[in-house]
């Protein structure tokens, strides 16, 4: 694997600060970058408590902790990210920000830094157009929170390189998660089997087939899903949800994948799940990212 000595790591929100943490937990220094100071903040403390969670647990000491923080160094300046040898990218999930972004950081970073992004459905080969460095962009998809779950989806676009390819997939396993890899289509592998899933449910409720929680407790109990399907849409945020609708629908131009009216709904009253504090469900203690 190429020597990786700093990660950059874009967006501060709820996979963002978990990216973050798995990379200081590796010994690795995290460059952490926002355009908003307060969900910056917000971030930090979302890791402070991630951590201190560990110790309680005597999962982590707390001199481990400590010196875990003191790697993930935070700012609103995206040239900070000159010292990057790998950027993860974990923004809003729309092509056209994600885009000015890459090119942006295309002209920021080294000749030889990846530029990876934890999109969950856009496409790996259009990021990439954005930039200078098509063969040195990837998917690195983790799941939702970062730290607890196994799993990261790897997407090459059609340029990635095979060296390329090594680094994210040796980088992933140093993180403690298994590698699956995906072509570049909408939604990749898991989106695009869960989210119509989660879009059919939420047709379901507004068919008035059932109430929220039978719904959820049909799929708990019948399916041995760990969470409820509606309880899952509000953790992965409604607004997440929307867009990788929009791009499956767009991407695949089926009207299978067109998203459910109850969704945009929720999304146009601001909504959007555990992080606003109402989604399907209510969450009245103040959420916590989800993260561990
Ligand atoms: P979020 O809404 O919690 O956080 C996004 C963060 O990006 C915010 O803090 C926002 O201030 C920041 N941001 C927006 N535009 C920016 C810019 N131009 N420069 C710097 N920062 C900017 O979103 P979340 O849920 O963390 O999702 C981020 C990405 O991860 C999306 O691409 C999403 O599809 C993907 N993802 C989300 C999962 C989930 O369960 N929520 C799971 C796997 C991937």
């Amino acid at each position: 694997m190429a020597d990786i000595k700093v990660i950059g790591v874009l967006g501060s929100g709820q996979m963002g600060l978990g990216i973050a943490q798995l990379a200081a937990v590796a010994g690795i220094s995290v460059v952490l970058v926002d355009s908003s100071d307060s969900a910056l903040q917000k971030g930090m403390q979302g890791i402070r408590s991630s951590l201190q969670r560990f110790v309680k647990k005597g999962e982590l000491t707390q001199e481990a902790a400590n010196d875990t923080l003191a790697k993930v160094k935070h700012t609103t300046s995206l040239k900070e990210m000159s010292s990057a040898d790998v950027i993860i990218e974990a923004i809003v999930e729309n092509e056209d920000v994600k885009k000015h972004l890459f090119s942006e950081l295309d002209r920021i970073v080294k000749p030889h830094t990846i530029l990876a992004s934890n999109t969950s459905s856009i496409s790996i080969n259009r990021l990439a157009s954005a930039t200078r460095r098509p063969h040195q962009v990837i998917g690195m998809h983790f799941m939702n929170p970062p730290p607890i779950m196994k799993l990261v989806e790897i997407v090459r676009g059609s340029a990635t390189a095979d060296g390329v390819f090594a680094t994210i997939k040796a980088l992933a396993e140093r993180f403690g998660k298994t590698v699956i890899r995906s072509q570049d289509y909408p939604g990749f592998i898991v989106n695009r089997i869960l989210m119509p899933m989660i879009n059919e449910v939420f047709y379901t409720l507004y068919t008035g087939v059932a109430t929220k929680e039978d719904i959820d407790c049909g799929m708990k109990l019948g399916t041995s899903h760990p969470m409820g399907p509606l309880e899952l849409a509000d953790f992965i945020g409604l607004d997440v949800c929307l867009s990788i609708m929009k791009i499956l629908h767009h991407g695949l131009g089926e009207s299978k994948y067109s998203p459910c009216p109850l969704l945009v709904q929720y999304v146009d009253a601001g909504y959007l799940g555990r992080k606003s504090g109402k989604g399907v469900y209510s969450y009245h203690a103040p959420p916590n990212n989800g993260n561990p």
